[in-house]
């Protein structure tokens, strides 16, 4: 019996398969990937011994995550509606449930998703939304496949613009701050290797002191700034340059464009 069939073999469904297998979410033999290149194909039955690996869906999966390209998405739901597969998540981005609902068959439970890349790690940020049929049990069914690689938050399909401008284009904006933050180091005299090292560090220790210590971000920010010392006169800096403004643009910006995106 295949519990679960994931269309797609590339970073995020063998990132899903991977999380799947080692959270003991089922066993290799219950889940299943389809995927149309030969040579990935083989490179999946390497990585993950004992699952299904095909070129085509067959009848018989409880469920599916589609996990291909946006483009590829309509012929990955019409095979899975031939298939019988009435039980889906979507992890395309910019696929409205409304469209992948007119693509499966009547009734399908269609749960959309919106992951972004730390998932590749399992320490992804994602939200899901439930389409028309989706009932408690199928969203229940949807975050805990996707709990597999990361945290999961439950919205209506609207917010999803919201959720790409914040977490699905999150990484893209700490890769730039981390970028700056190596250029400055150098700028500041450090060796290249030095600052790449401590600026990522700085960054993982950061953002788990944020998630581990149950403190808010003001307060702990407060709590390494002294009057009139070397972390005020950064911060002022940064506020002088419209950061936090510049922030919030992003995110806002990004939300529109995806919007538009969903749209065309
Ligand atoms: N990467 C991310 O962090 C991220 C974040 C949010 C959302 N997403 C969404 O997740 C989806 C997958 O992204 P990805 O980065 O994993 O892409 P990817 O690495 O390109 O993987 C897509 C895979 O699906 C295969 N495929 C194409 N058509 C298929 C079909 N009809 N049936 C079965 N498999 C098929 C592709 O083969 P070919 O190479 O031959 O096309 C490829 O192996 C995308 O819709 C993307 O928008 C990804």
């Amino acid at each position: 019996m295949t519990r679960l069939v994931v269309l797609g073999g590339g970073r995020m469904g063998a990132a899903l398969v991977s999380g799947l297998l080692s959270s003991g979410w089922a066993p290799a033999g219950e889940l299943g990937v389809v995927e149309p290149v030969a040579a990935r194909r083989d490179e999946l039955e390497a990585m993950f011994p004992g699952v299904a690996v095909a070129a085509d869906v067959t009848a018989g999966a409880e469920g599916a995550v589609v996990a291909v390209k946006p483009g590829d998405v309509e012929a990955a739901c019409r095979a899975l509606a031939g298939a019988g597969v009435d039980r889906v998540l979507s992890i395309a981005a910019g696929v409205p449930l409304a469209k992948l609902e007119s693509w499966l068959n009547a009734g399908a439970a269609v749960v959309r998703a919106m992951p972004n890349t730390p998932a590749l790690l399992g320490c992804g940020a994602a939200a899901i939304a439930a389409g028309a049929a989706a009932s408690d049990a199928d969203l229940a069914w949807a975050e805990e496949i996707l709990a597999a690689v990361g945290t999961v938050e439950r919205v209506g399909e609207k917010l999803l613009d919201a959720v790409t401008g914040l977490s699905g284009s999150g990484p893209a904006y700490v890769f730039l701050v981390a970028e700056a933050l190596i250029e400055a180091g150098v700028a500041a005299g450090l060796p290249r290797t030095v600052s790449e090292t401590l600026t990522i560090q700085t960054l993982l220790g950061s953002a788990r002191l944020l998630a581990e210590s149950g403190d808010r971000p003001e307060v702990l920010r407060a709590a390494v700034t002294s009057p009139g010392g070397t972390t005020a006169a950064g911060l002022a800096a940064l506020e002088a340059k419209a950061v936090r403004s510049a922030f919030m643009e992003a995110v806002l910006a990004a939300t529109q464009r995806s919007k538009e995106l969903g749209r065309g």
